[in-house]
């Protein structure tokens, strides 16, 4: 199994796993390896300097210690606050998550507005409104810090979710119009958020506004890893009869394989215990 080809995937928690389901079904001979720094989750509300610590730390796990030959940061905080510090971390190829979702955005978008739904951290750092300003595009971000609690409570389809989301959608909304954006494109700016894609594509459909379409960042960075990645036939070479998946959580091992198995779509299997450092 030495030579099999080895992804690491990394994220400050479960909804990394979306990530990683989108890359088993492009990837199925593949052997991923997971990080979920539940312990020192949430990522979303602290500063760039922490999250680029934490981000690196795990990078360096799953390179040295797990040998990844590739990196996949499955998270849309620790992509918009610190890739080029993961980047300095490791010696192996880095993928985050903001390119691939601002590269969907335009392919989908017809009006060149978009928005952005996101955690406090990522907002700030204003990565997205970033990367779609370099495809063309003029992207409003839109913090939501309430969701990813709510995912995480197991509250996907729940009435208080629901509610949540139409004010946000709202909010959004009116400020871009405020702004003279004509968006037709959301991208879900979070790893958690796909989750609550449902709900998200019901409070949008909702009064009279233009149609959106949504961006899940997990497919489109997905995508984009198979282009980098098993574009060069790496997943060809040396490959394993069928994906292989170990994850790693810093905090209890329990949980990420309840909650993680709703994120992955499939049962997560054993998971270990990894200690990180305070
Ligand atoms: N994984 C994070 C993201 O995609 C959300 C959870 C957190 O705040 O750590 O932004």
């Amino acid at each position: 199994m030495k030579n099999a080809p080895t992804i690491g995937v990394f994220d400050s928690g479960f909804g990394g796993l979306t990530v990683l389901r989108a890359l088993t079904e492009r990837m199925p001979r593949a052997r991923f390896v997971f990080v979920g720094d539940t312990a020192r989750l949430p990522y979303g509300s602290k500063s760039r300097r922490t999250v680029a610590r934490y981000a690196a730390e795990s990078a360096q796990f799953l390179v040295r210690e797990q040998g990844a030959q590739f990196l996949v940061i499955a998270c849309n905080t620790a992509s918009a606050l610190a890739l080029d510090a993961i980047k300095d971390a490791v010696s192996v190829p880095v993928l985050g998550v903001i390119e691939p979702g601002a590269q969907a955005a335009r392919a989908a978008s017809q009006t060149g507005d978009v928005l952005v739904m996101a955690t406090d951290a990522t907002v700030q750092s204003h990565a997205y409104a970033a990367a779609c300003g370099a495809q063309g595009l003029r992207a409003m971000e839109k913090a939501c810090p309430l969701l990813v609690p709510l995912v995480e409570e197991g509250w996907t389809e729940h009435a208080v979710t629901e509610e949540v989301v139409r004010i946000y959608v709202n909010e959004m909304r009116a400020e871009a119009q405020a702004r003279g954006m004509d968006a037709d494109t959301l991208v879900l700016g979070c790893t958690h958020y796909p989750l609550l894609r449902p709900v998200i594509e019901r409070v949008l459909a909702e009064g009279a506004g233009r149609a959106m379409r949504v961006i899940d960042s997990a497919e489109s960075t997905a995508e984009a890893a198979v282009r980098l990645f098993d574009g060069q036939g790496r997943t060809r070479e040396g490959a394993v009869a069928q994906t292989e998946i170990r994850c790693f959580a810093t905090d209890s091992v329990e949980k990420f394989e309840r909650l993680g198995s709703k994120f992955l779509g499939r049962p997560v299997g054993k998971v270990d215990l990894l200690d990180l450092g305070g």
